[in-house]
């Protein structure tokens, strides 16, 4: 059943480009059509504010969904990890529409998070890759991620398709709200349509490079990620891949935040992985990577292709097709996903079933 594969982790890498195609393909057919949200135009007009929930991987998608969905439909965000959420007491009411990333569909504080905000009234979307599950019993409307099962631990397939439809959400509200012109929204579901063949060549193009760097770092003992803007939920969820299927302790940050503590850890000895793929703060990734560099640490950069000043400053630079810059966390991540996956794997690790980790985490 891995089908030629390895792994299950290997081959749900490879069938992210077909997750993402089945999550698009028909809520594209004629403009953007996400109906099964529930949710009118004037509705959406009407929303004060967008509060994202998830535990885990589906957190990060859902840093990634702030950022598109705050820039096209001008619309406050407030993300929320579900197990702080459901104790914190949070002040919400019916112009909320509520967001909760679940895979499984059954996370126990992601349900509870779900039953907490419609007992105050807001509205309560449910993302999620498996039909009939609980969250979507707890919704007012489901919002499903097409990935197809998933079978490794660690989330893969499932990650790119809920940055997906995050984006496609943020795209239909961003409309809907008139905050987004229709030649824009035209150019970016051009560019949505072409990501599932952007990952295959994503895949096939850094499989090499990336494996060996993963040769080459394999036994160090701490991975530092930095980014920012949609470069940082990257590095969160490719820092979360790496410890948890290789057991290497990793921290990921936002790159301004360096100099305010961890700075400190760097040495020779420090493998730093940048996201420094084409955005508007470039610039300031580059100068980080520099400040990185010149405490000695190793600077691995993702970045978008043709980008050859990104060589100037880092030691290796893994390069990703290019596409327009806020989709560009799904081309991105597949590297650090394969990074994790080659030193779990020179490390004679079992990557499917991660020590200490379960699929489902129906327990609080
Ligand atoms: C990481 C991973 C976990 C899940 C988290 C939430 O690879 O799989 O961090 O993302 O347990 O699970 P769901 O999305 O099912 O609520």
């Amino acid at each position: 059943e891995k089908g030629g594969y390895e792994t299950f982790m290997l081959k749900e890498i490879y069938e992210q480009p077909a997750a993402i195609k089945e999550t698009i393909v028909d809520r594209l057919s004629d403009g953007i059509a996400l109906s099964e949200l529930g949710l009118t135009a004037e509705e959406a007009r009407r929303l004060r504010r967008v509060v994202i929930v998830g535990c885990g991987t589906s957190y990060h998608a859902g840093l990634v969904g702030r950022y598109a969905i705050e820039r096209w439909a001008r619309v406050p965000v407030e993300m929320e990890i579900a197990s702080e959420f459901r104790y914190r007491d949070p002040v919400l009411d019916a112009a909320d529409l509520v967001l909760a990333i679940t895979q499984s569909g059954e996370t126990a504080d992601t349900l509870a998070a779900m039953r907490l905000a419609r007992e105050r009234g807001a509205r309560v979307i449910a993302v999620t890759n498996v039909m009939g599950s609980q969250a979507t019993r707890e919704a007012d409307g489901v919002l499903y991620t097409r990935a197809g099962l998933e079978i490794g631990v660690a989330a893969t397939k499932t990650f790119v398709a809920q940055v997906a439809v995050m984006l496609l959400l943020g795209l239909w509200l961003g409309e809907a709200r008139g905050t987004l012109s229709s030649t824009e929204r035209d150019r970016l579901i051009t560019e949505l349509r072409a990501l599932p063949d952007a990952v295959r060549e994503t895949i096939e193009r850094v499989r090499e490079p990336v494996r060996a760097i993963a040769e080459h770092w394999q036994s160090a003992g701490f991975f530092l990620y930095l980014g920012r803007h949609i470069g940082l939920p990257v590095c969160l969820e490719g820092a979360l891949k790496l410890k948890e299927i290789s057991y290497v302790p990793t921290d990921a940050y936002a790159a301004g935040e360096m100099k305010h503590g961890p700075i400190a850890l760097l040495d020779e000895r420090t493998p730093v992985v940048c996201v420094a793929c084409d955005s508007p703060v470039l610039e300031k990734v580059l100068s980080n990577i520099a400040e990185v560099r010149a405490r000695g640490a190793h600077v691995v950069a993702v970045a978008t292709e043709g980008r050859k000043e990104v060589a100037e400053h880092a030691e290796e630079v893994i390069y990703v097709p290019r596409t327009d810059w806020m989709l560009q966390p799904i081309p991105a991540i597949v590297p650090l996903q394969l990074l994790a996956y080659e030193i779990a794997r020179l490390r004679g690790l079992n990557v499917d079933q991660p020590r200490n980790l379960a699929k489902t985490v129906t327990v609080e």
